[in-house]
């Protein structure tokens, strides 16, 4: 990763852990449970998303952006939270840690994924940016992360558990779960730096594109990574819908491949610097 990336991520993670949702009371581990999961890793992908657009078009704003950036990683957070619930994918581990319903209990784990959700909007509600632009802000992010995005793919992805779907529906379903959330991370950016409208719809084409890929990588991780490679338990989508079941692993990274060659033709029209960025991430994650 470049130097500038790094500082970007460091100083973005210095915000993060300095604006986390700070509470009071006589409950002996609320607190604790509503902060654990981000002194626990995590790759940060999406905040880098929207801080490289940023920090390419309007550098003076990446302060402001981090606050952007802190609530998508929030919104993010609490998804992984209830993903691991053992309603959802009954999981013990997450980013080389045991899950809260684990730590603590269930109750516990669903309250802290609710008020992260709340206070992911609070972030960008409190940014220091025009109100205009945080009414966009977050109505890209309740629609991408909420019903029309992060929460249908959830409800498709559970529903249809142990249902085989075809890979066009498959696709619906990553495109919603995961590749919303990371396509809207690009275009907030966009949002902040103030581009031209068709540039921020370029920037969420190209992020669908991104989100895509970056699923059918998370199902290749399931398929092929020990659980302490990953971080999280794996070998664990055996009877879901995921592009390694439908395809194989050698047809996912087939898949995998496409994907890389549409984005890079569609990165042929943004600025050259945000193309180099984004395809040094790629790199780094997803090749
Ligand atoms: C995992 O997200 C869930 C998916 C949408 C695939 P990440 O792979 O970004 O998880 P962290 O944030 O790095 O732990
Ligand atoms: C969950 O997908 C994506 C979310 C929206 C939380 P997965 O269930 O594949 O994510 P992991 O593998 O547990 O991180
Ligand atoms: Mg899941
Ligand atoms: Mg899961
Ligand atoms: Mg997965």
């Amino acid at each position: 990763m470049q130097n500038r990336s790094k500082k970007l991520l460091e100083d973005f993670e210095n915000f993060l852990q300095n604006n986390l949702p700070q509470t009071e009371s006589f409950h002996p581990h609320y607190q604790n449970a509503l902060t654990e999961m981000f002194h626990a890793g995590g790759k940060r992908f999406r905040p880098q998303l929207l801080l490289e657009v940023v920090d390419t078009y309007t550098p003076l704003l990446v302060p402001a952006a981090n606050h952007v950036a802190a609530g998508i990683e929030m919104l993010h957070t609490y998804s992984l939270i209830h993903d691991d619930l053992p309603t959802f994918d009954d999981a013990d581990l997450r980013r080389g840690h045991p899950t809260l319903h684990v730590t603590y209990d269930q109750v516990t784990a669903t309250l802290v994924g609710d008020a992260l959700n709340s206070h992911s909007f609070y972030m960008i509600a409190d940014a220091p940016l025009a109100s205009d632009i945080k009414i966009a802000l977050i109505k890209e992010l309740a629609t991408n992360g909420g019903a029309e995005g992060m929460v249908l793919g959830q409800a498709i992805d559970c529903f249809f558990e142990e249902r085989k779907l075809s890979l066009d529906e498959l696709s619906f379903l990553h495109l919603n779960k995961t590749a919303k959330l990371i396509a809207a991370s690009l275009k907030m950016g966009g949002i902040i730096s103030d581009l031209e409208p068709e540039i921020q719809n370029l920037l969420y084409e190209i992020g669908l594109k991104i989100g895509l890929l970056f699923q059918i990588q998370d199902d290749i991780i399931d398929a092929t990574l020990s659980s302490e490679e990953a971080g999280k338990p794996t070998q664990n989508d055996t009877v879901k819908n995921s592009f390694t079941n439908l395809l194989g692993v050698e047809g996912a990274r087939v898949e995998k491949e496409k994907l890389i060659s549409e984005i890079e033709t569609m990165l042929g029209e943004v600025d050259p610097l945000l193309k180099r960025r984004l395809d040094s991430m790629i790199a780094y994650y997803l090749k």
